[in-house]
């Protein structure tokens, strides 16, 4: 039987997008949701279009109270009952205790080459930091943000003329390879690595 896969956006949802398009009949895993904070993301309407089930949590009602917008989160997940949780561009921190109702589940996407430059602005903190490569890390998702288990990463070069646009610009493709093959892998049960080079 094929696992069940929720995604989680917060805007454009390309990523959501290449691991929808890469869930073909031979795959392991199948979409069941796209679930956002953002009313406004372009995702939902892509995921409609794919045919996907959408649902919003809107996280700005529960400003100042994070538990309360978890526990919707996690009834609209858990009406879902997927077997994995992909973390695709979702901007929203998630506490100790949510992380722990869904671990050695859930997945995240992260713009930058893992441990470095966890959090944001990460293509202008590589720039900053002077690198000669930049990258995308997929990993599982623990307390720690950003720090969980490595599964997978891509990696580009960075040029001397570049800005974070259009290094992230850059980046994002190689985005789009590494998740859906990462996810494959993973649901799966084939816990190799995945490395890419551009
Ligand atoms: C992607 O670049 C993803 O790596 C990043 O947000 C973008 C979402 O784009 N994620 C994070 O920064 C997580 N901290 P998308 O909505 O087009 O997939």
């Amino acid at each position: 039987m094929k696992k069940r896969v929720a995604i989680l956006i917060s805007g454009g949802g390309s990523n959501m997008v290449a691991l929808t398009q890469d869930m073909d009949a031979g795959h392991p895993a199948e979409p069941v949701l796209v679930l956002s904070n953002n009313p406004n993301a372009g995702g939902l309407a892509k995921a409609a279009d794919m045919g996907i089930p959408t649902v919003v949590v809107d996280h700005r009602p529960f400003k100042g109270n994070r538990e309360a917008f978890e526990a919707e989160l996690h009834a609209a997940l858990l009406a879902a009952n997927p077997d994995i949780i992909c973390l695709a561009g979702f901007m929203r921190i998630l506490t100790p205790e949510f992380t722990a109702k869904w671990e050695g589940k859930m997945l995240n996407i992260h713009p930058s080459i893992l441990p470095l430059f966890t959090g944001l602005h990460t293509h202008q903190r590589a720039l900053d930091a002077g690198m000669a490569v930049h990258g995308c890390t997929v990993h599982r998702v623990t307390a720690e943000l950003d720090g969980g288990p490595i599964l997978g990463q891509a990696v580009i070069p960075v040029h001397a003329d570049d800005t974070p646009d259009n290094l992230a610009a850059r980046l994002l493709p190689m985005e789009h390879r590494l998740y859906p093959m990462v996810l494959r892998k993973f649901a799966g049960n084939d816990d190799t690595k995945v490395a890419l080079f551009s």
